[in-house]
């Protein structure tokens, strides 16, 4: 028996933030202790053919933590240690944020889903930037994930992602234009062709990269075509696929689906994997996969459709510490399956 099927009922018995918090607070304490070194060496899954190349940044393995888990950059060396190969911090925002009224954070049980409508809490760029340069960050990619802070009007976000961009810019391994959170108001019209330049435009200025856009599932297909031929003009380095949905989709049963915020999770794994593969198809920048991962199949699905890396962040909660680690050794015995000798030659292979 696993120690989580032990922990996971009384996590589950809390409210899903006050979880959230308990997992954070406990994930931050073993940091920097002997726990760590144990933690890694039980969950690390070191094997040559798992590692990936992308925007010029070496992952470990494909399969890190999605943005919204470690919003503070509190716990990348733990989540590091459970063996995911790079750690998507934030959503940061220029503003230290309350974010919504509590709660806001929803599990959909049966559904093994979320429903969150954060709104960007978090500690803001000055704060969150003095913890990454007083920190030593683990030995794998670390993304910072950048939001428009709730007070910016829209037309002045290119300034607001410039100086949360400005506070970090030493820390990070790579830089996500969040324009996809459905829980700003106004967020995601930033995903129009003439925002999103701007906002680019000012982040090359000052010098981001590598530079990429996360995308929201809820674009319809020419407006996703519309974004990529902005990534590909202003020469960004990766699209990540997708944020959280605003639909819900009619399998769905857990009363909590009235919720307002983005749903993840599994109900949303098909359709991101279907949108990986239309956005891989149509463009020649990496894809970061993510949405409803949550054993190795999944991770593999998106691989094939052409992620080069993914994320996960509802799997977690569900399935819980020893995640990284079963979908990496997963992985493998999926590649000595279809008789690939390494993730790499797994890429794409459905397109
Ligand atoms: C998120 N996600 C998210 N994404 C982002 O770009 N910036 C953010 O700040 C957050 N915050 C956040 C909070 C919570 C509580 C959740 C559940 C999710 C979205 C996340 O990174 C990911 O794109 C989706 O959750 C889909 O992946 P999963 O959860 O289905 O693996």
């Amino acid at each position: 028996m696993s120690l989580y099927t032990l922990t996971k009922p009384v996590l589950f018995s809390l409210p899903a933030e006050t979880a959230h918090g308990l997992v954070s607070r406990s994930l931050e304490a073993v940091q920097n202790t002997p726990v760590e070194s144990m933690l890694r060496g039980t969950y690390v899954v070191d094997d040559e053919r798992l590692s990936v190349t992308a925007f010029g940044q070496e992952f470990p393995t494909p399969v890190g933590v999605a943005a919204g888990f470690d919003k503070n950059a509190r716990v990348s060396r733990a989540l590091a240690a459970l063996g995911f190969g790079h750690v998507e911090v934030g959503g940061v925002t220029a503003e230290r944020q309350p974010g919504n009224p509590r709660p806001r954070l929803f599990r959909l049980k049966p559904d093994r889903a979320l429903i969150n409508r954060m709104g960007f809490n978090n500690e803001g760029a000055d704060t969150i930037g003095a913890r990454l340069d007083e920190t030593t960050l683990p030995n794998v990619p670390i993304g910072i994930n950048i939001g428009k802070s709730k007070s910016t009007p829209l037309e002045e976000a290119p300034s607001d992602y410039r100086y949360t961009y400005e506070r970090v810019a030493d820390a990070g391994d790579y830089f996500v234009v969040n324009v996809s959170s459905p829980n700003t108001p106004g967020l995601r019209s930033l995903q129009n062709r003439e925002s999103l330049e701007a906002i680019i435009g000012e982040l090359q200025d000052a010098g981001a990269a590598p530079l990429l856009v996360k995308l929201s599932p809820d674009l319809p297909g020419p407006a996703i075509e519309d974004s990529l031929a902005v990534v590909d003009e202003m020469g960004l380095d990766g699209v990540i696929v997708t944020n959280t949905t605003t639909e819900r989709p009619e399998s769905l049963t857990a009363p909590q689906q009235a919720e307002r915020g983005g749903l993840s999770g599994d109900p949303i794994e098909e359709c991101a994997t279907g949108l990986v593969g239309f956005v891989a198809e149509r463009t020649d920048v990496p894809v970061i996969g993510v949405g409803g991962i949550s054993d190795a199949e999944g991770a593999y699905r998106k691989i094939r459709a052409g992620a080069r890396v993914v994320q996960l962040y509802t799997g977690l909660v569900y399935e819980g510490p020893s995640l990284a680690r079963d979908i990496n050794e997963g992985l493998l015995d999926l590649l000595d399956r279809d008789g690939f000798d390494s993730i790499e030659d797994a890429i794409g292979v459905d397109q």
